[in-house]
């Protein structure tokens, strides 16, 4: 009976985590998949040779998912301020769980990214979709001159990049690196 009423209740919470996740799927055309390891490393490392890592910037995730890449990018840029930005319910909350540790320094929003000003910040990364990059545009475009976009996978529509970074590990991804003018 213990055991049961226990494989129940979890099997139960995995459904809801799974459907949960399904609609906002549904929604936003994209599911909360984690960028891989490899990547993100990749972005890093980018990053790094681009900004002074003591420096004080403020740096946003565009669809920050489960919180993995900003936990990274808090790690990187220990006096930046970091804020992701997540509208799938489970993937914001296990964000916010994990950000607790950093204090204020690591928040997030869950909110629609797209109603967003997205203008103030020096670094902003994302993992999102071709329908996505051309969306954001507008936003993208307010933002101050000699900041930095890194795009995993997509490009946005139109903007000529300053570099593009192959991450191959099996398959091979682009990640698209921008310098506002
Ligand atoms: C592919 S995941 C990337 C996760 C994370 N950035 C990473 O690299 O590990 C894309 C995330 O963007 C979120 N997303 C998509 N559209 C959004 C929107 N309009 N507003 C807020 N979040 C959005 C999705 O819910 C999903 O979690």
């Amino acid at each position: 009976m213990g055991i049961d009423f226990i494989f129940a209740a979890i099997l139960l919470s995995l459904m809801i985590i799974i459907a949960t996740c399904l609609y906002y799927e549904r929604i936003v055309g994209i599911s909360p998949t984690p960028s891989l390891p490899w990547v993100r490393s990749k972005i890093i490392e980018s990053v790094k040779s681009r900004m002074n890592v003591d420096g004080k910037y403020e740096i946003a995730e565009l669809g920050s998912g489960w919180g993995g890449m900003s936990i990274s990018l808090a790690n990187a840029f220990p006096k930046s301020l970091v804020r992701g930005f997540e509208i799938s319910f489970f993937p914001y909350w296990v964000s916010v769980i994990r950000y607790l540790r950093f204090g204020n320094r690591v928040s997030s929003s869950n909110n629609c990214l797209f109603k967003e000003d997205i203008s103030k910040f020096d670094l902003v990364i994302c993992y999102l979709s071709n329908h996505h990059m051309q969306k954001l545009r507008p936003q993208l475009k307010k933002m101050k001159k000699g900041s930095i976009i890194v795009s995993n996978g997509f490009a946005i529509p139109d903007w000529k990049e300053d570099e593009i970074i192959i991450a191959q590990k099996g398959i091979e991804i682009k990640i698209f690196i921008y310098v506002v003018s």
